[in-house]
């Protein structure tokens, strides 16, 4: 911790950067398609309105310029590069995207993956290269949350279509001897609670030849039990807040910023006031973009720090939870 003789690795925060496509879909416009109006939404949700990609943006030209941004920001030259890290559920090409995004930016020098945990996907992916750039291997990672999930969506479903819309941010992290921001993090998956959110495959049967039989890959829409996957972030994630609080010494009123990820207005509320941190340190952007996934919590943190609501040294709590069930919490001192 800074003023204490520090001779580990710690982790440094230089950039964010996010995007979200123009096309804007309103309460009212969905409202034309599923029985629901502007008023449920809002009041159960908090969405007013998200982004949906057309043909113009998939997750790589998303994840792509979200990146960029960060990198200006930090003012790298790209070549350092050495980590990139995409988290999404969607990624244009099955076999990963982040390459994708490696040889946009010309990060000759980096390594890019894709990591998935729906929801959780950011907060995994940064803990990921944390563990990375703090095991001594790497100096400079960008961590990506991108998702396009309104192409799984299944528009029909009015219990699930109000709440998904389509985006990307990211981060720039690199080691300092200095100091060490990111203070602690926790991480859980409970596979037994997996059904409650799936976007799960949908196989054909084909032939090869004769008798030879195999499945040619697809993906049914977005299956949600809303109401179980609610009733799981209100509990859960104040329990592994709480926990990664006592682990790094913290208390609550210390944090400066509740970032959590955006589902649904009612939860951020009440994970907050389970935790006591009251309601103007909880950030939220939800109403204008509904849940982007992977993506809210770098869209939120980049929308703060650009608006100079995130400062430099402010302690931010921050939380994933989604699909899986997959949870998981960070504690970040931002710079
Ligand atoms: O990253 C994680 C992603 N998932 C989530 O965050 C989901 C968490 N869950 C939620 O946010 C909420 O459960 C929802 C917003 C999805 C639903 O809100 P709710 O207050 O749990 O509603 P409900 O499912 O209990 O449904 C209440 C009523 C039902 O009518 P009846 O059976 O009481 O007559 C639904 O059919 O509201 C009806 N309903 C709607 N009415 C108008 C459900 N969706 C809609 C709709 N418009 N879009």
């Amino acid at each position: 911790m800074e003023g204490i003789n520090f001779n580990q690795i710690g982790l440094s925060f230089k950039g964010s950067g996010s995007y979200v496509p123009d096309q804007v879909l309103t309460n009212q416009k969905i409202s034309e398609k599923v029985e629901t109006s502007d008023e449920w939404i809002k009041s159960r949700t908090g969405i007013s309105q998200r982004r949906i990609s057309g043909l113009g943006d998939n997750v790589t030209d998303m994840g792509y310029k979200a990146a960029l941004k960060a990198i200006r920001m930090s003012k790298w030259d790209i070549e350092t590069i050495d980590l990139i890290v995409l988290a999404t559920s969607t990624p244009n090409d099955l076999f990963g995207s982040a390459p994708s995004i490696q040889a946009k930016l010309g990060a000759h020098n980096a390594v890019a993956f894709d990591l998935t945990a729906a929801c959780s996907g950011f907060l995994f992916a940064l803990i990921t290269a944390s563990q990375f750039l703090k095991g001594g291997n790497f100096n400079r990672a960008i961590v990506i949350g991108a998702d396009q999930l309104s192409s799984y969506v299944d528009w029909n479903d009015r219990r699930s279509c109000i709440l998904f819309g389509d985006g990307a941010g990211a981060l720039a992290i690199e080691t300092t001897n200095e100091f060490d921001n990111f203070i602690g993090f926790e991480m859980k998956t409970d596979g037994e609670r997996g059904s409650f959110l799936n976007l799960p495959s949908k196989n054909n049967k084909d032939s090869i030849v004769d008798n030879i039989d195999f499945l040619r890959g697809g993906f049914s829409p977005i299956q949600m039990n809303g109401q179980e996957v609610y009733k799981f972030a209100v509990k859960e994630v104040p329990i592994i807040l709480d926990k990664l609080l006592k682990k790094t010494n913290y208390v609550s009123g210390q944090i400066d910023w509740l970032v959590l990820h955006q589902a649904n207005q009612r939860i951020l509320d009440s994970v907050g006031d389970r935790l006591k941190i009251p309601r103007d340190k909880i950030l939220s952007n939800l109403k204008n973009y509904g849940n982007t996934s992977a993506a809210t919590i770098p869209l939120m943190m980049d929308e703060a720090i650009r608006n100079n609501i995130i400062k430099q040294n402010d302690i931010i709590a921050t939380s994933g939870f989604g699909a899986g069930l997959s949870w998981g919490a960070a504690l970040i001192k931002w710079g």
